[in-house]
């Protein structure tokens, strides 16, 4: 414990006896039906370029786009450009002005994210993102205002929408399910960093089968702590990854603000059980 973060001398919280998890396995069912029609993309293809992976995993050997578009010999970031949305807004002669991917001005079409991961071996560890509430921008993930659940979240996921809505938030900025192939791993990074915000993230994420395989850790892979809660609260700001299984595994995050009185009463029943 000494080494992570963690929430109120704990390495995670467990939520598990504090919601109502009786509908995850009906949630499982329609989550899973859902997923074959609604448009899901890939993310986190530029942790490294970020700079928010632990230290060790920047030698893993896994291809960052980040990296990668730096290095693309001049055609061949035309090539890239030439699958955008609107090429007609890059200029090869000004290539260092844009960045791309997840939180820049140009987020990756799926075409360009196929490209780097078949061109260059990019490597994508969430293959299946979808936001069920999209936010603006990662700082702007724990305010709702103007905010709403999309079309297809309504359509296609009616108890998952209201599972989430019934959990203890007094407002809800943003809702992602992350799905991971078979084989595939995230490598552990964070996302927030410790001494920058003066409380805890407001999260909660929910596993609805379980057995996701996440944990914590240090900034040397040490103190790993794996969390099998359906429902957890973790710290951002300690590193955490999935380790790799040989089938299809999903979890879905929820940002937002804690509904202050259930925060009261949760931190009361953690300092109890201590
Ligand atoms: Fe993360």
């Amino acid at each position: 414990m000494s080494r992570l973060c963690g929430i109120w001398g704990e390495p995670f919280i467990d939520l598990d006896p504090v919601i109502d998890t009786s509908e995850l396995p009906a949630i499982d069912r329609e989550i899973c039906l859902a997923l074959t029609d609604l448009e899901a993309s890939y993310t986190g293809g530029s942790l490294k370029w970020m700079g928010v992976v632990a230290p060790f995993v920047h030698d893993d050997g896994y291809a960052d786009l980040g990296e990668v578009i730096l290095r693309l010999p001049r055609e061949e970031w035309l090539d890239l450009v030439s699958l955008a949305d609107d090429p007609s807004v890059f200029d090869v002669e000004r290539r260092a002005d844009f960045t791309f991917g997840d939180e820049t001005d140009h987020p990756l079409t799926r075409r360009q994210m196929l490209w780097l991961k078949m061109r260059h071996g990019v490597y994508f560890p969430w293959k299946v993102c979808y936001h069920l509430l999209e936010n603006g921008t990662w700082e702007d993930k724990h305010s709702g205002a103007g905010k709403a659940f999309s079309e297809g979240a309504e359509r296609l996921l009616p108890r998952t929408v209201a599972f989430v809505k019934r959990l203890p938030f007094t407002e809800i900025g943003r809702c992602v399910l992350f799905g991971i192939e078979a084989n595939d791993h995230a490598p552990v990074h964070r996302d927030s960093e410790p001494g920058k915000t003066l409380t805890i993230p407001h999260t909660i994420n929910f596993d609805p089968r379980g057995g996701k395989r996440f944990v914590l850790c240090d900034a040397e892979g040490g103190e790993r702590v794996e969390v099998r809660s359906k429902v957890y609260w973790f710290n951002d700001m300690d590193y955490h990854g999935v380790e790799p299984d040989p089938f299809f595994r999903y979890s879905i995050r929820v940002d937002g603000v804690f509904d202050p009185r259930w925060l009261d009463a949760l931190r009361a029943r953690t300092r109890r059980r201590r």
